[in-house]
């Protein structure tokens, strides 16, 4: 992997050998793992252009507007395979065999219901907190049920924890909206595939339960796929980083939650509906794009723009075709938010500032249409990205911690004082 070498050249000093690493596939990295030797660090706020780790899961070509998992195309994964497929992949390495598949889905499906003491836990929040505050705090106290799985060294209790979470994340999150909306909480059916069972329990109640659309749990199920995983994110950084001190696996998923929940992040979902409703009308396009080129205001395109894609994210494309598809089934033909989402996009596409940056819609800039057809409010978006996410960094977490690592520890450069003395 190191058979190319950098040479640092620092004045009055012995130049510095750098190992070059080489991938299957993407960039070289340059190894500076030696550099402290030499008394220096990198410096690199924002990690523009620190590879954190090495891992075999997803592989993102930002210029090509390409996104790998285990090797496969998201665009060939969302059209042929199914959620818990794509989770066997990303946990496993390999797509499974009839027979594995049938396995994976029955040990999902017999992990779904979460401790009823963990009710008592919503309790404690106001019917109109964020859902995404309670996931943090119901997703971390899932460590305090489950002690039987918690020695991260074992490589059992990983894939129990990892198990575990992937199945109970759309039973925590239906919960959440449940009790936003004061109605009981629905129990997980074993009769029901993953997306339609979240469904089930996001909008049945004991009153009526009725049949869940295929379109819609189709729906569901690729808007999973699409958010599955996303190489070192913020969040999934934040699981790694947390994972790396010896975390236990819930408070890892906790952290990463947290972590998704900005809107620059998993929180862009909700913030582009937002600002759709902002600018309400084709008519005030021109003034929010003014907005958003103006350095002196804040206000960004929320769903616009990539730290990697310098092209068309490939969920984005993904995502509209299946933006299409569902309103076409529930015959919404004229979505005024679809319209001017449509329009906002021409708009954008083709100003200057845009191009010039090469910003273009992402993964969230579609999706709140969706789930919104759905009938997913907007406070819920980001839970089920974080829902979808969990298979992701769990992933990630069980990966790093089944070869050498080291706990995430980065240094700084200091610009405060220097020693000085307290003088009373
Ligand atoms: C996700 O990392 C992942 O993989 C994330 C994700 C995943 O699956 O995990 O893909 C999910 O988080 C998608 C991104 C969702 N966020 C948004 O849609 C929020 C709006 N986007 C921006 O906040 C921004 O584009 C980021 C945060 C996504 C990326 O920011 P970067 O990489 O730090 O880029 P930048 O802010 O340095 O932008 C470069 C330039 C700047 O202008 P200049 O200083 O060069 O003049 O582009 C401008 C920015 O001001 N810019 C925007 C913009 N995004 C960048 N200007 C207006 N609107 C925007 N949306």
């Amino acid at each position: 992997m190191a058979d190319k070498k950098a040479q640092l050249i620092i004045e009055g000093a012995a130049p510095v050998e750098l190992p070059i690493l080489t991938g299957t596939v993407g960039p070289d990295v340059i190894d500076v793992r030696s550099l402290t030797a030499t008394g220096r660090f990198t410096f690199d706020p924002g990690f523009m252009s620190t590879a954190s780790c090495e891992s075999k899961i997803t592989y993102i070509d930002g210029d090509q507007g390409i996104l790998l998992h285990r090797g496969y195309p998201i665009e060939q994964l969302a059209e042929q395979s199914d959620y818990l497929e794509t989770c066997y992949l990303l946990l496993n390495g390999e797509l499974p065999t009839a027979e594995e598949k049938a396995r994976f889905v029955s040990t999902i499906k017999n992990h779904t219901m979460v401790h009823e003491q963990l009710k008592t836990f919503f309790n404690g929040f106001r019917r109109d907190a964020h859902p995404m505050a309670i996931m943090c705090g119901v997703v971390g106290a899932l460590s305090a049920f489950y002690h039987d799985s918690l020695d991260i060294k074992n490589p059992h209790h990983r894939e129990v924890s990892a198990m575990r979470l992937v199945a109970k994340m759309p039973t925590l999150a239906a919960m959440t909206y449940k009790y936003s909306m004061g109605q009981p909480m629905m129990y997980p059916r074993n009769d029901l595939n993953y997306a339609e069972n979240f469904l089930h329990m996001m909008f049945n109640t004991p009153c009526e339960i009725k049949p869940i659309s295929p379109v819609l749990a189709k729906a569901m199920d690729k808007i999973f796929i699409l958010h599955a995983d996303h190489e070192q994110n913020a969040s999934t950084s934040t699981v790694r980083l947390a994972g790396s001190s010896g975390a236990n696996p819930f408070a890892c998923i906790a952290a990463g939650i947290a972590a998704l929940w900005g809107p620059a992040h998993g929180g862009a979902n909700e913030a582009v509906l937002a600002m759709l409703d902002e600018i309400g009308d084709v008519s005030n396009i021109d003034a929010f794009i003014a907005k958003a080129k103006d350095k002196d205001d804040p206000f960004k395109l929320m769903g616009f723009g990539h730290r990697v894609y310098k092209n068309r994210d490939p969920r984005a494309t993904v995502m509209k075709q299946t933006c299409d598809e569902v309103l076409k089934e529930l015959g919404i033909t004229d979505d005024p938010q679809l319209e001017l989402a449509m329009r906002l996009e021409e708009i954008a596409l083709t100003d200057p500032y845009f191009i010039e940056r090469s910003l273009y819609p992402n993964v969230d800039f579609y999706s709140g249409i969706i789930l919104k057809a759905i009938g997913i409010p907007t406070s819920m978006f980001t839970v089920i990205f974080a829902l979808a996410r969990t298979v992701g960094w769990i992933s990630h977490w069980k990966e790093m911690l089944s070869s050498p690592y080291k706990i995430g520890r980065p240094r700084q450069l200091y610009t405060g004082y220097p020693q000085r003395d307290l003088k009373k």
